[in-house]
């Protein structure tokens, strides 16, 4: 009697949740959390397109660990009741110094794709980004999507094509466009290679028994209308992805590989809006980036997708911030898995950080929600980072708060 009595009293059966999303986020604590999650659910060749990288990998490794070397200086007894999250970021506020990355393809992680992503976005009060390679359309964003929007554009050979999508988007109210300049032709991606890893993903012997595996995913993947490259669909010239392609097959044969500055030039007679480069991997780039006036440079190795030992975003902040802070915007692309890793990159001078994988794990994980809960993990851990380290505004970090350390 006495025994079941303290026995009731101390356990408490938790609810049992039937929402099979809710049930998978309740258990995850951070991005790494997610990620394992996102493998369960997803094919195979679906999570490593994701979750791959160029040739041995230690680039897409080095942009998460590079910010270990960081570490703070924090100040104690400073009243930190109230944390301010809210900073002016390209000439508007943002409740968080943080921006969706442009990713192709969303949908292979789950049929609401990038319009999921884009409405989280917007309740996030952050900037959302669409990729070129989208699977939802330029239109479709701006359908569920009145916040603050970019579109990523590449150089393609397809001038016509190029200009029309430019068009689309100022039509559709995105207020900027970052041309991706790191990718002359794409990276090699030895996953993808490996298992022939084709977009749309093709339901083919190997993928049917991945996809007998992984039920939920296929049963979305097959209710969903078929995956497309929705923002150059109808395009006569250029393949819509409604034929299977190899990512490489495709941007080999429509991006141009003699991009150069010229090329900056040719955007500002065909975009009226703010416009960025994406892919700065040097002091030197950012230089010039910032003397042709810019908006803004993002420091980014695409995710280590690209040239395998470019350098981590991280490490570029303060030589970059040195050099052209002040007179353009700089966003830290890369590597970004907790709010002290936002801290982190503002405190050392950028003005923004922008995530890619933590959102698409999300994604993969749960969906819409999982979206939401990555975006309200990053919020509370800047948050949490801030009133820890002694500082009330993001807009108040600065350098005094972080030093490097080799161990
Ligand atoms: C596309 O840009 C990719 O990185 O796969």
């Amino acid at each position: 009697m006495g025994m079941i009595s303290t026995l009731r009293s101390v356990v408490r059966f938790r609810t049992y949740e039937r929402d099979r999303t809710v049930r998978n986020l309740s258990k995850v604590a951070n991005v790494d959390d997610l990620r394992a999650v996102a493998k369960r659910r997803l094919p195979a060749g679906c999570f490593d397109y994701i979750d791959g990288a160029a040739q041995d990998e230690v680039t897409a490794a080095a942009n998460v660990s590079a910010f270990g070397r960081y570490y703070f200086r924090p100040r104690v007894l400073r009243d930190v009741t109230s944390v301010d999250t809210t900073t002016t970021l390209l000439g508007a506020e943002v409740s968080l110094p943080l921006m969706i990355a442009p990713t192709g393809f969303d949908r292979i992680a789950h049929s609401q794709g990038e319009l999921a992503v884009a409405r989280a976005a917007e309740r996030a009060g952050i900037p959302y980004s669409l990729s070129t390679m989208g699977t939802r359309s330029i239109e479709e964003i701006a359908a569920v999507n009145n916040g603050r929007k970019w579109f990523q554009v590449y150089v393609w050979r397809d001038k016509p094509l190029l200009k029309e999508m430019l068009e689309r988007a100022a039509r559709s109210g995105f207020e900027g466009i970052m041309i991706t300049v790191d990718t002359a032709v794409l990276g090699r991606r030895e996953r993808d290679v490996r298992r022939g890893f084709s977009l749309p993903p093709q339901i083919g012997l190997g993928t049917l028994i991945d996809g007998v595996r992984h039920p939920r995913w296929t049963l979305d993947f097959l209710r969903a209308d078929p995956i497309q490259f929705a923002n150059v669909k109808g395009s006569t010239n250029v393949g819509d992805g409604s034929t299977p392609v190899t990512l490489a097959d495709y941007i080999n044969s429509q991006f141009d590989p003699s991009l150069s500055w010229n090329d900056i030039e040719w955007f500002r007679d065909h975009w009226p809006g703010m416009i960025m480069i994406k892919g700065v991997q040097t002091v030197e780039d950012a230089e010039i980036a910032a003397e042709v006036g810019l908006d803004g440079v993002i420091l980014s190795n695409h995710g280590g997708r690209q040239l395998d030992y470019a350098p981590p975003p991280i490490d570029l902040v303060a030589p970059v911030a040195d050099a052209v802070g002040g007179r353009t915007s700089i966003i830290c692309d890369g590597g970004v898995r907790r709010g002290s890793d936002i801290v982190k990159a503002l405190a050392l001078g950028a003005d923004a950080c922008m995530i890619g994988r933590a959102y698409f794990y999300a994604l993969g994980a749960a969906g819409e929600k999982g979206v939401d809960w990555v975006l309200d993990f990053l919020r509370s851990g800047v948050e949490h980072t801030m009133a820890l380290a002694g500082t009330g505004s993001v807009k108040e970090l600065n350098r005094d708060l972080v030093e490097v350390r080799d161990r």
